[in-house]
């Protein structure tokens, strides 16, 4: 197995290769690098407006099943979009997503998450968050979703999405601006290091080879760590207590790229 600095140095690779990078200052004033999907075309010739807002969608790196609840939610009667026009609203709705700002294309993803959820009868589980100063804050996701993170490599797969992006509330909001996420999931950054309270690090059961390398070079590595890109919500974590630790290492940092 890849060492955690070559797990770093590869995706870096891997992602240069199929997007551009952007950074972010967030929460502990570490990078965030924004991962945008590149696998989907936009045109095609014989494609239908249809076809075109669809891939767009996708391109923008929502799943296939989010971008088939957009393509309804626009095309409903009460959504008011004339014939032909589906194409425009999406990229209207994308704003200017080069540079990370969005019109409402992924608030309107949030909700047919959250909706496809309900549909598949996830429960949606609350916990608490302490962060590294000042009062704790109640959070709540749904099964499956880990705290931040994962969304980017994963969703064209299977739709995996975290709490911080796709949950709602003032608890998602607040979790987004506490962890960091520098390499969207991969383990290859350690900056979205949480502690749990003992009895939920039990119930999630043990990390793997290699969230544990990552965790040994995590800021301040205790008996409960674990990363928060890799930890999934389960019934079994309803009321845990995550800690934000007071500081974030990020092994982006150490790699000698250029
Ligand atoms: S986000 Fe990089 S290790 Fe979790």
């Amino acid at each position: 197995m890849a060492s955690p600095p070559m797990r770093a140095f590869l995706f870096q690779l891997w992602h240069r290769s199929v997007a551009p990078l952007k950074t972010h200052t967030r929460g502990f004033g570490l990078p965030r690098r924004r991962l945008e999907c590149r696998f989907f075309s936009t045109g095609g010739p014989g494609q239908t407006d249809h076809d075109r807002a669809r891939a767009f969608v996708l391109e923008r790196g929502y799943t296939p099943a989010i971008a088939d609840g957009i393509m309804a939610a626009l095309k409903s009667p009460g959504a008011g979009i004339p014939q032909g026009r589906l194409y425009a609203t999406v990229q209207e709705m994308a704003g200017r997503w080069e540079v990370g700002e969005d019109a409402g294309l992924h608030s309107l993803a949030k909700s047919v998450e959250q909706e496809l959820h309900l549909q598949e009868g996830k429960r949606l589980v609350r916990f608490h968050v302490q962060p590294p100063e000042g009062e704790p804050f109640e959070c709540e996701g749904f099964e499956g979703m880990s705290l931040k993170g994962r969304r980017a490599i994963l969703l064209s797969m299977h739709g995996s999405e975290d709490i911080a992006e796709y949950g709602s509330g003032e608890g998602a909001s607040l979790l987004k601006e506490y962890i960091e996420c520098a390499c969207s999931g991969v383990m290859a950054c350690s900056t979205c290091h949480v502690y749990l309270d003992a009895s939920s690090f039990k119930a999630l059961g043990p990390a793997d080879e290699a969230e544990e390398d990552m965790i040994e070079l995590a800021f301040e590595p205790a008996e409960t760590s674990r990363l928060g890109c890799q930890l999934r919500l389960s019934s079994q974590l309803e009321g845990m207590t995550v800690t934000i630790p007071g500081g974030a290492n990020n092994m982006f940092d150490h790699i000698p790229f250029e």
